[in-house]
């Protein structure tokens, strides 16, 4: 609706402009004077306009919702967040892995899942996927997993025979590479579809207890999918689907929510379960360890700018607080120096002064200065000092979330355990989790995948992947690709 009454537009310094639609020329026909500084305001700003993307997880968008506890966890975590009653403001992003800013919702992929937390104990991120397993178990093999799913060197193309290059050659893939190909590698939205922690992370009770957690969020929405056709027709159509689902779901007042239930594992029996519990390409059977409820996870607000809201979020693994901890899972390690470093390089040191990466809580921290700081620092700005400045306090905010270690620096894999092997849970998956007609789907989607590009040598060992994962399967996807 035309506003009657506009305010008048002024520059960035707020002085009032003469004109929207002309540049300051020397007479009308004449050039353009440097001077028009308005002019060349407008100019920088639009050249200025871009922050880089993020490397992975570039398309994707979010919205503002609280976290409500419903169920008392308290004797597993003393974490404000779970405690009995408590209520907090989150901000939830979710994205897809390999493709660009602009790229399509609906190719197929994982879905990252990031929540941010904003505790009167500081931020705590969760930040996962909706898938409970991942690719790789070492932090060292992730860098060229992105690379082989996103574009070659020379004509800047995506490549499936790279794809499956990478994940024949790295078996340990085959368990989120099965889930990836079957009904849940393209949700129909991301309302419809549940979100995980993946890792194993350590929570620490009030008595100092410590246990290992993996969380699940279930979608009260219910879980759906897209078939291979549809999501291409889709992505012709509309690739900005996901996001346009859910702003429109919350701005229609459907506010779409997930019940959050962890497994919960006692802290000794890591030592000895059946396989290691901390190797991020494993699920733990929910017969050993069942779920227990804990909250419910509710969206409620759309951003108001995108730019400031969402593609200035800054998720990271390692904001946990009192109560949460990480576990000897490399993969979450590695994830721990990551995401910060990331966020540095796309939007500076000071990133964390951003009104949507603020704490909603007091900051006393010793960093000082540095680009784009807006919070004044005060003295003392070193410790220890006896100017009254922050002193770190050890008995109230212990590294409780620990655990010990040993032995010689290393560069090997995960002690081998009795039911350590690659094949295994993806078998399941496919055999008793899908039924006859997502095996079916399933079959297809890898059957047309591999048939785009995929080539000698890599075809023999995808035929050969599928097979250690499943005779049957991997006999019916090598006859649709050669016959
Ligand atoms: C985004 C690194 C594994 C979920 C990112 C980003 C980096 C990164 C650098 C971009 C951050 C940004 O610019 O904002 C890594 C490394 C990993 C790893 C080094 C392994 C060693 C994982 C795993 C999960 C995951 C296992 C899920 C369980 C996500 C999500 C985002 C993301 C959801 C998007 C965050 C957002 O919404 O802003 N990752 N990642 N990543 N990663 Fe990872």
């Amino acid at each position: 609706m035309p506003n009657e009454n506009p305010k008048p537009t002024t520059t960035d310094g707020g002085i009032p402009v003469a004109s929207d639609e002309h540049s300051l020329t020397v007479g009308r026909d004449g050039p353009i004077v440097l001077h028009d500084h308005y002019l060349i305001e407008q100019m920088a700003n639009f050249n200025r306009e871009r922050i880089p993307e993020r490397q992975p997880h570039a398309k994707g968008s979010g919205a503002f919702g609280f976290f409500q506890v419903t169920a008392d966890v308290s004797q597993y975590t003393k974490a404000v967040v779970f405690q009995p009653g408590a209520k907090t403001d989150t901000l939830m992003r979710f994205s897809t892995v390999a493709g660009e800013r602009g790229s399509p919702d609906t190719w197929r992929d994982p879905r990252g899942f990031s929540i941010k937390f904003y505790t009167p104990e500081g931020n705590y991120d969760m930040v996962g996927n909706n898938t409970p397993v991942f690719f790789i178990r070492d932090p060292m093999k992730f860098q060229h997993f992105i690379r082989s799913q996103k574009r070659r060197a020379d004509n800047g193309l995506r490549d499936h025979d790279m794809q499956w290059d990478f994940w024949t050659l790295s078996p340990e893939s085959a368990h989120q590479v099965a889930w990836l190909m079957g009904d849940r590698g393209i949700p129909k939205n991301w309302r419809h579809m549940n979100g995980y922690s993946s890792h194993t992370y350590m929570w620490v009770n009030a008595a100092g207890e410590r246990f290992w957690v993996k969380y699940h969020f279930k979608t009260d929405q219910g879980n759906d999918f897209l078939t291979q056709d549809e999501a291409e027709r889709i992505a012709g159509a509309d690739s900005d689907y996901h996001r346009r689902d859910l702003f429109n779901s919350i701005k229609n007042g459907d506010h779409p929510s997930w019940t959050l239930k962890v497994q919960i594992m006692p802290f000794e029996e890591a030592k000895t379960y059946r396989f290691n519990p901390f190797d991020l390409t494993k699920v733990w059977p929910h017969s050993d360890y069942p779920l227990h409820e804990v909250g419910k996870l509710t969206l409620h607000r759309n951003p108001t700018d995108f730019h400031t809201e969402i593609e200035q979020a800054a998720f990271e693994p390692n904001n946990m607080i009192q109560g949460i901890g990480a576990s000897p899972d490399k993969m979450l390690l590695g994830r721990m120096f990551a995401y910060a470093d990331a966020h540095r390089a796309r939007m500076g040191v000071n990133y964390k002064q951003i009104p949507v990466n603020r704490p909603r809580c007091p900051v006393h921290s010793y960093s000082k200065d540095g680009a784009l700081r807006v919070d004044n620092v005060t003295d003392p700005v070193y410790a220890p000092n006896s100017k009254g400045g922050p002193k770190a306090d050890g008995e109230r905010f212990p590294d409780s979330a620990t655990w010990s270690a040993d032995g010689e620096f290393v560069r090997a894999a995960y002690t081998l355990r009795k039911d350590d092997d690659d094949w295994g849970q993806a078998g399941t998956l496919v055999r008793e989790v899908m039924d006859d007609a997502a095996r079916d789907r399933l079959v297809s989607n890898v059957v047309g995948h591999l048939k785009q590009d995929v080539t000698e040598p890599v075809l023999k060992r995808a035929f050969e992947y599928w097979r250690n994962i499943d005779q049957t399967v991997g006999d019916r996807i090598a006859k649709g690709v050669s016959g």
